[in-house]
């Protein structure tokens, strides 16, 4: 029965794969490096979201050694927009070591692809299933939902999960592993959508026991999702005499680690009511209006706060608000200064 539902995949796979930028010909091994490249870039986000920054990552780092020996200044601001910096600092530092320790190559196994920078249980299977053609379980929500359909699993998610990997990896063929992993991927992005789902266009709607129940759309079932927080803070715009402004490079650890941009108070649970300006200001005023940014743990929202310098204002980064990259800056900070131009 696996088998022969498989193989139903595998045919409809042939036909209708999506055409994505990380994918060769069929019949051609892909890259592991572009694999990688592109599995990272795609850990929380659409495939939408990254093809084009893949191709641009792609032409300017056409392998492993290249982006291992990138400024990681220019791979944070290639990178920007994708969100959770840490990834892309994993992402260089693991360059680094497939570059050093492995003399170029990736490894192909799922414990040592773990062992390195950024790489969990979900992009390790991936990797060791699609570059190299292992019959390793790739279970991302895509695939929980379809086996959750398929085999008419009622348990919420999370609870379910283990059960679902189990019977994922009960499917997972050794024939053509790679093609089946991401023909599960397809199946769930294009017709065993959340919402809708296509079932008489499903290669396995003769097998599916939510269809015949009637629950297909129904499932999986989620248990109730908790409001996430909110968090409040404040940014600055400081501008000295000459229209330089006062920006901040956030540190290495932590949310938006290492990215530049405004400074901001603390990100507390309570609204901050009289914010200390990083440094001595005449004139500071809120400006009207708040900008909001959702965090996947919490929400924030920052007033901003603007005023002047007290000449000559040294030390800190003073830069040229005009001249400053946009698209080399978080969502959130793009969002701050459009807020504090307006
Ligand atoms: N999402 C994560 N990895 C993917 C892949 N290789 N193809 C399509 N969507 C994906």
């Amino acid at each position: 029965m696996a088998e022969t539902a498989a193989r139903a995949l595998l045919a409809w796979y042939d036909r209708h794969r999506r055409d994505l930028p990380w994918r060769p010909p069929p019949g051609v091994r892909p890259d592991p490096y572009a694999v990688w490249l592109s599995e990272v870039m795609l850990q929380q986000t659409t495939a939408a979201a990254v093809a084009g920054r893949f191709l641009r990552f792609l032409k300017t780092w056409p392998d492993v050694e290249s982006l291992a020996a990138a400024d990681s200044d220019a791979v944070m601001a290639a990178w920007a927009g994708l969100g959770y910096y840490a990834r892309a600092r994993n992402l260089h530092a693991c360059a680094r070591i497939v570059a050093s320790t492995y003399d170029g190559r990736f490894p192909c196994t799922e414990p040592a692809l773990r062992a390195l920078p950024g790489i969990g249980a979900y992009t390790a299977a991936a990797i060791a299933a699609i570059a190299f053609d292992r019959p390793a379980t790739v279970v991302d929500g895509n695939v929980e939902r379809v086996m959750a359909r398929m085999f008419a699993v009622e348990t919420p998610l999370p609870a379910a999960k283990r059960e679902l990997r189990a019977l994922a990896a009960g499917l997972t063929p050794r024939h053509r592993p790679g093609d089946y992993a991401q023909a599960a991927m397809d199946l769930g992005a294009t017709v065993c959508t959340p919402r809708r789902p296509r079932c008489p266009a499903c290669p396995w709607r003769g097998r599916c026991r939510a269809l015949a129940r009637g629950l297909a759309e129904a499932l999986p079932r989620r248990a109730p999702k908790r409001e996430r927080p909110l968090r409040h803070g404040i940014a600055f715009w400081i501008a000295r005499e000459d229209g330089a402004v006062l920006f901040e490079r956030r540190p290495e650890r932590g949310l938006l680690g290492g990215t530049l941009g405004l400074p901001t108070t603390p990100w507390t649970e309570s609204p901050t009511a009289d914010p200390a300006p990083p440094v001595a200001v005449r004139r500071l005023g809120m400006l009207p209006g708040v900008v909001t940014h959702g965090f996947t743990h919490f929400r924030l929202e920052l007033r901003v706060c603007a005023g002047r310098a007290r000449a000559p204002a040294p030390g800190g980064l003073w830069l040229d608000p005009g001249a400053v990259d946009d698209g080399a800056l978080p969502t959130l900070m793009r969002k701050l200064l459009a807020h504090a131009r307006r």
